[in-house]
């Protein structure tokens, strides 16, 4: 069998089990483009099982994911992420600064961009050290308010992102107060001194470069992650299946 043989069979294999099932985006995907508080619209369902289980258009996970199969299967290139991780190595920052550099968008990488910080904290949560969580929470916090003692200031890219007038709501003003005064304040905010404003395309950062910092700072489940019963343990299945009826 050729190579050109098998992807279409491939495609037909994936066609034959669309055909068998219903798939139903979660609210949460549509907002906007639907009004949600209209139902959602009626598909013929006549025949067909609802998904409970993995989608069957994604990369399918090892039944253990670890941490770099979401990296490899769900987070996209990741190339931001991996470049600020080698920047801040580069910048002598220690592993925890290094971790949180790697862990820091990965809410917006693969699950939801809204508040991806707080979302990615939550994530990572149960397997780091509070203190890369912490960071993780308050790097998007962090960003919109500059800081001349690390050499931060507030992102061009901002400006031409959310406008010269975008002034940041209470919440983050409250955040960033109390982020200012907590004795993580350092590890945040050297985050976002190494958060790239702008990634260079060419320079390509193999994932596994970080394998070991992984390792010693990462508490990998042996469940894999999203069954092992953690706090985070449904986000991580649901990226994983997000498209699962319920
Ligand atoms: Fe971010
Ligand atoms: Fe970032």
């Amino acid at each position: 069998m050729n190579d050109l043989h098998r992807a279409e069979m491939a495609d037909q294999e994936l066609a034959d089990a669309m055909d068998k099932l219903v798939i139903v985006k979660s609210a949460i995907y549509t907002s906007g483009e639907c009004d949600p508080r209209e139902p959602p619209p009626r598909q013929d369902t006549t025949g067909r099982l609802h998904l409970m289980g993995p989608d069957p258009r994604l990369a399918k996970m090892p039944s253990k994911p670890t941490l770099f199969d979401f990296f490899k299967l769900r987070f996209g290139p990741a190339i931001h992420m991996l470049q600020s991780a080698r920047l801040a190595q580069k910048n002598g920052c220690d592993e925890k600064v290094i971790l949180a550099c790697l862990l820091h968008d990965c809410s917006a990488a693969g699950f939801i961009r809204a508040d991806h910080g707080y979302w990615a904290a939550q994530l990572i949560a149960p397997y780091v050290d509070e203190e890369v969580a912490f960071a993780v929470r308050y790097h998007q916090v962090l960003r919109f308010y500059p800081d001349e003692s690390f050499g931060y200031k507030y992102p061009d890219s901002y400006i031409r992102l959310f406008g010269p007038d975008y002034k940041p709501e209470p919440y983050l003003d409250r955040a960033h107060e109390h982020c200012r005064n907590h004795k993580w304040y350092g590890t945040a905010r050297l985050l976002t001194v190494n958060d790239l404003y702008s990634f260079d395309p060419k320079v390509y950062v193999e994932l596994e470069e970080f394998t070991d910092i992984v390792g010693r700072n990462f508490r990998q489940p042996p469940e894999g992650l999203g069954f092992d019963d953690s706090s985070s343990a449904h986000m991580w299945r649901t990226i994983n299946w997000p498209t699962r009826y319920l």
